[in-house]
């Protein structure tokens, strides 16, 4: 009798589970528009120029690797720093904004959920629907996690109205967790308007806010990216919010990422940062050393942060043309009101990688069973990977099950 006999088997994870499956299949047309990962015209994840440049530099100079900081890289936290709040934020000149560097944004969830989870009235709320992972990372911390209404159950777009009053209904010194930009996985994201008016009633409430920002420059650019946080910051009450170089500097596996608690005042900050790096020494101890000094070598120089910006650029406006492109091949495959089918020109309004479809559980089965096309199970497929190589194929896939 082995101690793990009665250890069940896990289900598959919604999201990375989807690559295992795609990996077994034998399918030579398989695509794989389940996880967030962004795909170049050849299908290629890139490895972006001004990454390369610095890599080969580390390369003829490699560093010593010690132990970095509990809270980071200096040269790495000092430039996410600017690079999310603003080279001239009153609260960098005014030491009340904390960062500390993390294992990407998941790795920054996850010390923002131990350290609010102690400090609200032990509940948290999630968009409906949110990021799959969001649930778990937040049930891990403690949280009893509850949903407002986010996407409109009936039809395409926001249910704002919906939101606004589940928010004025959420008890003081609850977490709010919100979608800096590009929201995972709806695509929907706020207008300018939308936001001062929840920032509003989050203030008003006194919510706490969590804004989690994985798609900087994948919806706007960087600095329009980063409104959200902006908005929250210019209440003078606390915000915390999170970062992410998976997507925007192709560093995926890198892991690389911050998490940001601004403050109302110097001793504040002090004493956050210090049970932040408590947290963290005994998650991971320290961060790893060789995304972090990427990320800083590219925003601390002028020509290859430049070079970034316009790669960036290169990537956010690749998904919006095929956003453009999916709604026309599927017109064309015939998936059209007139045709008694349901338009998806609604996935050209959408921000970021993915998109919604609206498809069932049922029809996305299909898709990966017949088709060899990936998405989520709740309809999500990732635009970014979409390609000329693909991109007909999986039109008359979708058209095929709706
Ligand atoms: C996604 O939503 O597909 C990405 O954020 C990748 C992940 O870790 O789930």
């Amino acid at each position: 009798m082995s101690v793990f006999s009665a250890v069940e088997m896990a289900p598959r994870d919604p999201i990375l589970g989807l690559t295992e499956a795609f990996l077994a299949d034998q399918n030579p047309k398989k695509v794989n528009l389940g996880v967030g990962v962004y795909q170049d015209a050849n299908g290629k994840l890139p490895v972006l120029e001004c990454v390369r440049t610095v890599e080969q530099q580390l390369g003829q100079n490699p560093k010593p690797r010690g132990y970095l900081p509990i809270d980071g890289l200096k040269a790495f936290t000092t430039e996410v720093a600017k690079l999310v709040h603003g080279a001239d934020a009153a609260e960098i000149a005014e030491n009340r904004l904390v960062t500390v560097q993390t294992l990407s944004g998941t790795g920054a969830l996850r010390v923002a959920g131990d350290f609010l989870r102690p400090l609200g009235n032990g509940t948290l709320l999630l968009s409906d629907p949110s990021w799959e992972n969001h649930q778990a990372v937040f049930t891990r911390s403690g949280f009893e996690v509850g949903t407002y209404r986010y996407k409109a159950a009936e039809r395409d777009g926001l249910d704002f109205d919906g939101m606004l009053a589940d928010l004025r209904a959420a008890d003081k010194g609850t977490v709010v967790v919100l979608h800096a930009c590009c929201h995972n996985p709806t695509g929907y994201d706020l207008s300018d308007e939308q936001w001062d008016q929840v920032v509003q009633v989050v203030t008003d409430g006194e919510l706490i806010p969590l804004v989690d920002m994985a798609y900087q420059g994948f919806a706007e650019g960087p600095e329009q990216d980063v409104k959200a946080i902006k908005k929250f910051v210019a209440t003078g009450k606390p915000v915390v919010n999170t970062v992410s170089f998976a997507k925007n500097l192709s560093l995926y596996g890198e892991r690389i990422g911050a998490l940001q608690v601004t403050c109302t005042d110097a001793d504040e900050a002090a004493r956050v940062l210090s049970q932040l790096k408590v947290l963290i020494r005994t998650m991971v101890s320290s961060s790893p050393t060789h995304g972090a000094t990427v990320v800083a070598a590219v925003l601390s120089d002028h020509a290859l942060r430049t070079q970034w910006t316009e790669e960036l650029a290169g990537m956010r406006e690749r998904i919006k043309e095929m956003r453009r492109r999916l709604v026309d091949g599927l017109a064309a495959a015939g998936v059209t009101a007139a045709n008694g089918k349901k338009d998806m020109g609604f996935i050209a309004e959408q921000a970021g990688m993915f998109s919604y479809t609206g498809l069932s559980k049922e029809q996305m089965v299909q898709l990966r069973e017949k088709w060899g096309v990936y998405g989520t199970d709740k309809g999500r497929i990732c635009v970014a990977a979409l390609n000329d190589s693909n991109i007909d194929y999986v039109c008359e896939a979708i058209a095929d099950v709706i």
